[in-house]
């Protein structure tokens, strides 16, 4: 760039979106983004054309192969991997359960997980369940409530010569926290362990490269950032060769097609193809895709962190608000309570304006309850790429007629 600052142009994004003209200020991105009319044209246009189980023998065969390939592609520029290593699955979850059950089938009694009271259950539960069958040693990297970050003496704590696996967050879903994964997989590796990472939230928001975060396995969901509802998991390529998940005998042993049960639903896979060259044209500029969507994601996080950093100096000078986000790292994502008010009933409140922002734990329960916050977490307000300061001066304003 040439010392002229790249923004997203949220004018022409959001007449994109059919779903926009509700009326409705979307802060509810972390739980899902509203859809492009392009991500839904692309899986029309894969359900409308001649379509068979893939192959190269016809048309109808060729199409499934060609969106099958077009698919692995994409998600192999969005993550910065081999496509070979692009794995679909249903949703994370599943692919977390998917990969902790072929993993904890060839580990031995007494040996050591390590998990972290950041993540979000999806990586957590899935580790529990199989250390409960297999008798596993489980033990815990803890979260600091007051800055949000989590406590990586534990980990060094943790790893030891039995040690198998550590599963981390690259980023939180319920305070934004991104912890640094670089410098916990070097560790992970220096004990001999892999590196699992749920990369949900993460991958929304940042321009993501699987190997320069050290991690061994990698878990997204294209519907976080614009695209159908699913998931996609990356490993490396050696790892991804030595695991034998459950299959149906005649199904491929070829990876990734091993990892990928039953028939793929190739319209998924069209849509998340189409959300991502959605996510590379952000900001106009030319360059292969891959670099398109480093330099888009880049402009992407500043614009989302304008809007956030508006709203933080706002409820900054709020007494009755807590700004449960705080580490150094993190990304657009807040979570808020409210002294003497039920950040569920605020809520309701806001929706009520045509503002949405939920109010939950969200599934990520540790840190929830290491917030102090039981199970109920708080409200969360997240930045997506079509928001604008109109949806903040709306929040900002429905905020203040509800606390004040
Ligand atoms: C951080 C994080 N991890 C995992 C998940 C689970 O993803 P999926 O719905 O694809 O199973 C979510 C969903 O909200 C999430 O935010």
């Amino acid at each position: 760039m040439t010392g002229i600052e790249q923004t997203i142009d949220t004018t022409a994004l959001r007449a994109g979106f059919g779903s926009l003209s509700s009326g409705i200020a979307h802060f509810d991105g972390p739980g899902g983004t509203q859809t492009p009319d392009v991500v839904a044209a692309a899986m029309y246009a894969a359900l409308t054309a001649p379509l068979a189980n893939r192959g190269r023998a016809n048309l109808a065969e060729r199409n499934a192969d060609d969106i099958v390939v077009a698919y692995r592609a994409a998600l192999g520029d969005f993550l910065h991997v081999d496509p070979a290593t692009v794995v679909f699955g249903r949703s994370t979850t599943e692919l977390t359960f998917l990969f902790s059950r072929t993993l904890a089938a060839g580990w031995s009694a007494g040996d050591e997980i390590v998990l972290s009271r950041l993540d979000h259950d999806a990586n957590v539960a899935p580790w529990l369940i199989a250390a409960q069958r297999h008798g596993l040693v489980v033990r815990w990297i803890s979260l600091d409530p007051e800055t949000g970050e989590l406590n990586l003496d534990d980990l060094d704590a943790a790893l030891g010569p039995r040690t198998r696996l550590v599963a981390v967050t690259a980023a939180s879903n319920l305070i934004g926290t991104m912890p640094d994964v670089p410098a916990i997989a070097e560790r992970v590796h220096a004990a001999g362990a892999l590196l699992y990472v749920d990369g949900v939230h993460y991958s929304a928001h940042r321009s993501v490269d699987v190997p320069a975060l050290g991690a061994d396995l990698y878990a997204c969901s294209p519907y976080k950032f614009l695209g159908p509802h699913c998931g996609a998991l990356t490993g490396r390529a050696d790892l991804l060769e030595q695991l034998h998940p459950d299959k149906l005998r005649p199904s491929t042993e070829v990876v990734p097609e091993r990892f990928e049960l039953g028939t793929l639903p190739y319209e998924l896979m069209a849509g998340t193809t189409a959300a991502i060259e959605v996510l590379a044209g952000l900001v106009p500029g030319d360059g292969t895709r891959r670099e398109r969507l480093v330099r888009s994601m880049s402009v992407l996080a500043g614009h989302e962190e304008r809007l956030r950093g508006r709203i933080e100096a706002a409820v900054a000078a709020w007494p009755e608000v807590t700004v449960h986000s705080r580490a150094r790292r993190r990304t657009p994502t807040l979570l808020l309570t409210f002294a003497g008010r039920d950040a569920a009933e605020v809520s309701a409140r806001l929706a009520a304006e045509n503002i949405n922002a939920p109010a939950s734990s969200f599934y990520a329960l540790e840190p929830s309850r290491a917030l102090g916050l039981g199970d109920a977490g708080g409200l969360r307000v997240g930045m997506s790429p079509y928001n604008n300061d109109e949806d903040v001066d709306r929040l900002l304003a429905g905020l203040d007629r509800i606390l004040h």
